[in-house]
């Protein structure tokens, strides 16, 4: 097969790979509707218009990280205008990639709206700063940061980000202590990893069709890789008191994310590369571990604060 396929040429010759991907997402997609899981009997009405009651901390039966984290991700999906842009510019909106684009797009809309029933309903969060953080977020909106490299780049991006938002999703439910919203979070990440399994099967395509150009686009994208809500303010902060909770961290990035995509490709495994190709796999294989190390290293210094913690209680 050639290498250095035109980004018009590559959607074509993926083209049947979307259609085959598409029906297997299709049969294999559960129909599920967000209102059975929420608590609509908690519920009662705020303060303003309706006279209700204003909202306070004490109302909400969640940790405070596991509010940040809820918060973070439904953020997240809230800028899903801003992604279906992204996607639709990418893959057009035409044949099997335009069904893909709105299909995939109104699955992600179910997300958002899901988890703002939730915590509205449960009083989880403060309303209002939810709405004002979505305004700023939304505001800013999200850009493909690959949109000058190859449509490959935008395929090996998906395939990751995708695992990394279920586990994200899938690990705050955990940690909810609310197994309603647990439940919840489960069925979002299951939305999530056939979302993963679509672009990754495309990506395995693109392997084959164009191994070099596939190698550079996956070695660039884990490089430089950022959860797609990196944009909501204080982000810094708020990833950090994630990873402190384990919710996502170093650790769970490498292991539960990066890697099983890579091996799933058998991306280090390909053979027949050009000097092009062998140099990205190797610029991979050494970023990989690097960031194995620092994961280990971030885990130990977490262990250790936690140590000081205990011992001091
Ligand atoms: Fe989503
Ligand atoms: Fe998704």
């Amino acid at each position: 097969m050639t290498d250095r396929l035109t980004t018009a040429g590559l959607l074509l010759e993926l083209e049947p790979v979307v259609e085959t991907n598409l029906n297997r997402h299709l049969a294999t997609a559960k129909e599920w509707f967000p209102h059975e899981y929420v608590p609509w009997s908690q519920g009662t009405d705020f303060d303003g218009v309706l006279g209700g009651t204003a909202w306070s901390e004490e109302q909400s039966a969640l940790s405070d990280v596991a509010r940040t984290s809820l918060i973070v991700n439904l953020l997240t999906e809230d800028n899903l205008p801003s992604y279906h842009h992204e996607i639709a510019q990418m893959f057009g909106r035409d044949g099997a990639w335009g069904t893909w684009v709105h299909r995939w797009t109104a699955e992600e809309g179910r997300h958002g709206i899901a988890i703002r029933d939730y915590l509205l309903t449960t009083r989880a969060v403060d309303p209002i700063a939810l709405e004002r953080a979505r305004m700023v977020h939304m505001g800013t909106g999200f850009e493909n940061a690959y949109l000058d490299d190859t449509v490959l780049h935008g395929i090996a991006y998906v395939s990751f980000q995708e695992l990394a938002t279920r586990v994200s999703h899938r690990n705050t439910g955990k940690i909810s202590g609310d197994p309603i919203c647990d439940q919840l979070l489960a069925k979002v990440a299951a939305d999530e990893n056939l979302h993963m399994i679509f672009y990754r099967n495309l990506l395995g395509a693109a392997f084959e069709l164009a191994p070099n150009e596939a190698m550079r686009a996956v070695t660039d994208v884990v490089k430089t890789f950022q959860m797609p809500g990196h944009g909501i303010e204080n982000f810094g902060r708020k990833s950090v008191q994630i990873a402190m909770a384990g919710i996502y961290d170093l650790r769970i990035h490498h292991d539960e994310v990066v890697i099983p995509v890579l091996r799933n490709l058998k991306a280090l495994d390909t053979t027949g590369l050009s000097d092009d190709g062998e140099k990205a796999r190797d610029e991979l294989v050494e970023f990989l571990a690097e960031l194995d190390r620092q994961a280990t290293r971030f885990s130990e210094r977490r262990d250790k604060i936690a140590a000081k913690k205990a011992a001091r209680s």
